[in-house]
């Protein structure tokens, strides 16, 4: 399907209050969907929190916060019952829900996932499913988030994350920081120098494509993935200025320049390319695109990667 199709519908649904909703709903008619969401979110929890080299096998009380909580609790979960003391959770909107969280949090009752959190955390197998036992009963969202000393920040901002906690050890987002806008991201990474923890470590997965070429009911399977390169700011904010659609077009480089701007360290950058690739020549990449960076050694490195995991300190 053309994805002018899709970015039409999604125009129109941010006009309603419950846009965003409705814009999630196909994707939870397919089969599974919160066994995958759960085992999805699990895996990068703890494909990041091993990339960060964190040890909580120590008395210290290390605290964690997480940037875009979407739909689902159960990474911050993952986050407490590897043995994060604090775990800080935000997002723009207020999508998490006792219900999704129920038919989810039951697919952790598996003992290869737990071992791994025994693994990598502080606490040992029986103390877990002692945890996540308690967890599971609970009949709402202030229950879990109070037993596991979660602070759920819905709608918020910066100063209001300052107000809860102002130091992090551990600092994660998953496909979030394609839906900031520059300005915001600038004054994100501005904080996160000064709430990481001398020891402290970021860890961050971006993805850099055009969310149009996205599987799914909607996917456009014409174009690059890449093909949001193409279009002026002027162009692409009429099709995709809208906060459902909305991502800022940056690719990895971006992330390294704001990283040098912030003089915040560069443990790695782990690039990915997890689906066929096919990056554009230069010459069809917009130069708005190419303006938003301070320098390009060569333009065509804005496709080198679909995906990313940035892992930075102070
Ligand atoms: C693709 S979802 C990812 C959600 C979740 N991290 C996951 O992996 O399922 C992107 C999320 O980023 C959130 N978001 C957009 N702008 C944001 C911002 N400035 N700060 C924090 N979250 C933001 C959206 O509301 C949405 O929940």
């Amino acid at each position: 399907m053309h994805w002018k199709i899709k970015a039409s519908l999604q125009k129109i649904l941010h006009f309603t209050k419950i846009g965003d909703q409705l814009n999630h709903i196909p994707a939870t008619l397919i089969k599974d969907y919160h066994k995958n969401v759960c085992l999805y979110q699990y895996y990068e929890c703890i494909r990041k929190f091993e990339a960060s080299n964190i040890q909580l096998a120590t008395e210290t009380k290390k605290s964690a916060l997480e940037i875009g909580t979407g739909y689902s609790l159960i990474a911050p979960v993952i986050l407490y019952l590897l043995g994060f003391e604090t775990v800080v959770t935000v997002d723009i909107s207020k999508d998490v829900s006792m219900k999704t969280f129920q038919k989810q949090i039951q697919y952790l009752n598996d003992d290869a996932l737990l071992q791994t959190i025994v693994k990598h955390g502080k606490f040992s197998l029986s103390e877990i499913k002692e945890k996540l036992t308690q967890i599971q009963s609970f009949k709402t969202l202030e229950k879990v988030v109070a037993f596991c000393n979660i602070i759920y920040i819905p709608r918020y901002t910066l100063d209001a994350i300052e107000s809860t906690q102002n130091s992090f050890d551990y600092i994660c987002s998953q496909v979030v920081f394609e839906h900031i806008p520059p300005a915001f991201l600038q004054d994100l990474f501005a904080k996160m120098k000064v709430w990481l923890t001398e020891d402290g470590r970021a860890v961050h997965t971006i993805n850099f494509i055009d969310h149009f070429a996205n599987p799914g009911f909607f996917q456009d399977k014409n174009i690059s993935e890449f093909n949001f390169l193409k279009y002026s700011d002027a162009t692409w904010n009429f099709w995709a200025g809208n906060d459902i659609a909305y991502t800022n077009r940056l690719s990895y480089l971006y992330y390294l320049e704001l990283c040098e701007a912030n003089e915040l360290t560069v443990i790695d950058f782990i690039g990915e390319n997890y689906r066929a690739h096919h990056p554009l020549p230069a010459a069809a990449i917009h130069e708005d695109i190419i303006k938003k960076y301070k320098q390009l050694s060569n333009v065509e490195y804005v496709c080198k990667y679909q995906r990313g995991t940035l892992i930075f300190k102070k």
